[in-house]
């Protein structure tokens, strides 16, 4: 007969089996939501469902901007916060560690979810690029020609190797055609 302390032990190990095969194995929102001067960032990744996408990626890292620096888009109409935030998605998982050891005597190219949802591989439009810049600092931008690395990391916020990596930067890459301001304007009926 095994005691009562033995099956539970047994029903939390076989929980925790289950659990590790499902696919998603984290949850965005819930993980930013412990860092308050990220939430309207993860505001932004609930109302343009962003988040769920991001839930459903084996790893992947977020590129976060905080309260005060994302206010430069929140005038933006919603559809073109997703594509901004989109293209600050990258696919696979990259920490500090990681990202130097990418960039050490090179510029590198990152694919991000802007591109998994638009595909575009001509422009260049759904890519970030990274570059060592100074004593070791991060540069990143757009991977559109001529458009600059616009932004700097500022620190990592959290890690999960392998999985999931968010890093502050400095503001939001606005990408050449994404995140225009001006809506198309509409033709007037009368004519
Ligand atoms: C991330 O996931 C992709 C697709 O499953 C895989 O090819 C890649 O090796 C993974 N990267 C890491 C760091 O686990």
């Amino acid at each position: 007969m095994m005691n009562s302390r033995t099956t539970s032990l047994l029903i939390f190990a076989f929980f925790v089996l289950v659990s590790s095969s499902v696919t998603t194995a984290f949850h965005i929102t819930k993980i930013l939501r412990k860092y308050p001067e990220f939430s309207t960032y993860n505001h932004y990744l609930i109302k343009t469902d962003l988040q769920s996408q991001i839930d459903r990626q084996p790893n992947i890292t977020i590129l976060a901007v905080d309260n005060k620096a994302i206010s430069s888009i929140s005038e933006k109409p919603l559809n073109v916060i997703k594509n901004i935030l989109s293209l600050h998605v990258l696919h696979d998982y990259y920490d500090i560690e990681k990202l130097v050891k990418v960039l050490t005597s090179k510029t590198a190219i990152f694919t991000t979810l802007y591109q998994t949802n638009n595909g575009d591989p001509v422009s260049l439009k759904g890519f970030l690029e990274a570059s060592m810049v100074n004593e070791g600092e991060i540069a990143i931008g757009s991977a559109v020609l001529g458009s600059g690395l616009t932004v700097k990391l500022v620190k990592p916020v959290l890690s999960h190797p392998d999985t999931i990596s968010v890093l502050q930067i400095t503001a939001p890459i606005i990408a050449p055609g994404i995140g225009a301001s001006s809506p198309v304007k509409v033709p007037d009926p009368d004519n």
